[in-house]
């Protein structure tokens, strides 16, 4: 069929009947119905997923392949790009043979994952070093260079985003003050999908929702900031080009096609920072609508017209969504889903062995446990900054804690107060978005946060507003597909494919007597980042001097 690409031809089926097959574009039109499927990568930080999607919108296949995290030094976080390949490879190879289709029937693929990673390529497209990663702290002392550079306010008048250390930029200036051969030797500079992008195809390029996580981008002009590429004295040469999230960036080369499965000029869309990305499979794509993504990290997601900043605090991020033309709003803590993740790995070796017994997840034991124990975890408070914090508080030093701990608390309230300290800290976000003048119509939820019913309405409780779940359960993947649907032509407008594919399947009001109490927890919980500050800064401070002395 790739042989008739844009004619029409007859073909005879194996039960003898023929058929009409009209190729547009790669979506096969098969007796008038359309036989396209669509593929998603999400390069997470914990996996990376292929997600294969039918037109209508339907999951066929979806299959991960999780690779390890390194922590060489407190704070830091980082990744072999090799690795997330070599899921990716298992990923869709396993992910064809499980909706059981021939590679050629895929119309177009999507790619999003993890923002802000650094990936440094020699010139001979060899990795240079591992991946620094979006969580990684290592770069206050670079962001305190660049706002000194650029000025902290002009700085955010580019790029709508405070100087933080997750960001691109701040790591790059990091490996050239203190990695200068390695960064003597670099050649390209790529975020995380963009790495497998070019593994897929041999195209080096970017889209613009990512690249708003550089800290290099201007975002309300869509475009590389050449002023602080120059005054930041980084070589424009180094970066990919950018498109807009639903334009074909490249195809699927001969030998990535034998890797992979995938059929050879199979066309590849920019696709999205997993958090425009997701936001997109969540139908967050106009005014009003607000996700609460709770995975690693824990999101609040708004859409916006235009490219609206938190001024002059700028404790949320403004970057470009994966919708051309449009902007996104977000509040971003560090370790939400990462907070319970820890609490499973240290601290519940009995659960996990239950959920080995009954053959279930892990998490469900917790959650159990986590019900047991009443709304506000009969007073204890989570602070939920394990890997330091971003919204609201902007601090790569702050800390995790529980105040409050009594005798009477059992796992069960610890459990709980985790999930609780999480969505205050969610809440945050919203606070912050209300006062920004940003309306919250529908707050719709997703990853970890939206799966037990008890943390969808610890959410609805502590937000004191509805939270809905939608079909979609695939998140970035998802997104990644629908923007692959539009660049391939089978949908109009990323608009279209959000509300031809998505649909609401539940709504967890708000509690009135749990609203009441948490209102309470959470005027405490708000105050305990400051009331610990002293204390959180003390122990910074002992561990960074340990780390010189060491
Ligand atoms: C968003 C952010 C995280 C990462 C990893 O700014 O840092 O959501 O993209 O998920």
């Amino acid at each position: 069929l790739h042989r008739n690409l844009g004619e029409s031809v007859t073909v005879a089926a194996e039960d003898g009947s023929h058929w009409l097959l009209l190729e547009w574009q790669r979506c096969i039109l098969l007796k008038g119905q359309i036989m396209a499927y669509l593929m998603g990568i999400d390069v997470s930080t914990t996996g990376s997923k292929a997600l294969i999607i039918n037109e209508k919108g339907e999951p066929v296949a979806s299959v991960v392949h999780e690779y390890p995290i390194s922590t060489p030094r407190p704070n830091w976080s980082e990744q072999n790009p090799a690795d997330w390949w070599e899921a990716t490879v298992h990923s869709i190879r396993e992910a064809i043979e499980e909706a059981e289709i021939t590679a050629a029937r895929i119309a177009c693929l999507g790619l999003s994952g993890q923002m802000h990673g650094l990936v440094l390529l020699d010139k001979s497209d060899r990795v240079l070093r591992p991946a620094i990663l979006w969580n990684d702290q290592r770069t206050g002392a670079e962001c305190e260079d660049m706002a000194r550079i650029i000025g902290r306010e002009h700085l955010i008048e580019i790029t709508c985003n405070p100087p933080l250390t997750g960001f691109t930029a701040p790591k790059i200036l990091w490996v050239k003050k203190h990695e200068p051969e390695v960064y003597d030797k670099a050649a390209r500079i790529l975020l995380p999908k963009d790495y497998i992008r070019y593994r897929l195809t041999g195209a080096i390029a970017t889209e613009v929702s990512d690249a708003s996580g550089t800290l290099l981008f201007d975002v309300p002009g869509r475009c590389w900031s050449e002023e602080l590429l120059q005054k930041l004295q980084i070589d424009r040469r180094l970066l990919p080009d950018s498109f807009e999230s639903p334009e074909v960036s490249g195809k699927i080369s001969a030998s990535a096609a034998e890797e992979t499965g995938l059929a050879e000029g199979t066309p590849v869309v920019g696709g999205g920072g997993d958090q425009a990305a997701g936001a997109v499979g969540n139908g967050i794509v106009k005014t009003g609508a607000i996700s609460a993504t709770i995975g690693t990290s824990g999101v609040v997601f708004a859409f916006s017209d235009s490219p609206k900043v938190d001024l002059p605090k700028a404790r949320t991020q403004t970057c470009c969504h994966a919708v051309p033309g449009k902007w996104h709003i977000m509040g971003v803590s560090l370790s939400s889903g990462g907070s319970l993740r820890w609490f499973r790995d240290c601290l519940s070796q009995y659960e996990v062995a239950q959920a080995e017994f009954r053959s279930i997840d892990p998490y469900e034991v917790m959650t159990e446990e986590a019900a047991q124990a009443p709304p506000g975890s009969e007073g204890l408070l989570f602070l939920p900054y394990l890997t330091g914090e971003r919204t609201p508080v902007i601090d790569p030093d702050a800390k995790g804690a529980w105040v409050g701990l009594n005798v009477r608390h059992t796992k069960g309230h610890l459990i709980r107060s985790v999930m609780e300290g999480v969505a205050y800290s969610l809440r945050d976000s919203l606070e912050i978005m209300k006062e920004m003048g940003i309306e919250v119509r529908e707050i719709r939820v997703s990853g970890g946060g939206a799966r037990s019913s008890l943390w969808r309405q610890i959410q609805a409780d502590i937000y004191n507003h509805p939270v809905v779940t939608t079909t979609a359960t695939e998140g970035p993947a998802f997104g990644v597909a629908l923007l692959a649907g539009v660049g391939s032509g089978l949908f109009s407008s990323v608009e279209e494919a959000c509300e031809a594919t998505i649909k609401v399947v539940s709504e967890t009001k708000p509690t009135r007597e749990n609203v009441e109490i948490y209102e309470r927890y959470y005027a405490l919980y708000r105050g305990l980042y400051g009331a610990l500050k002293e204390t959180t800064q003390g122990i910074a401070g002992i561990i960074s001097s340990a780390k010189k002395t060491t």
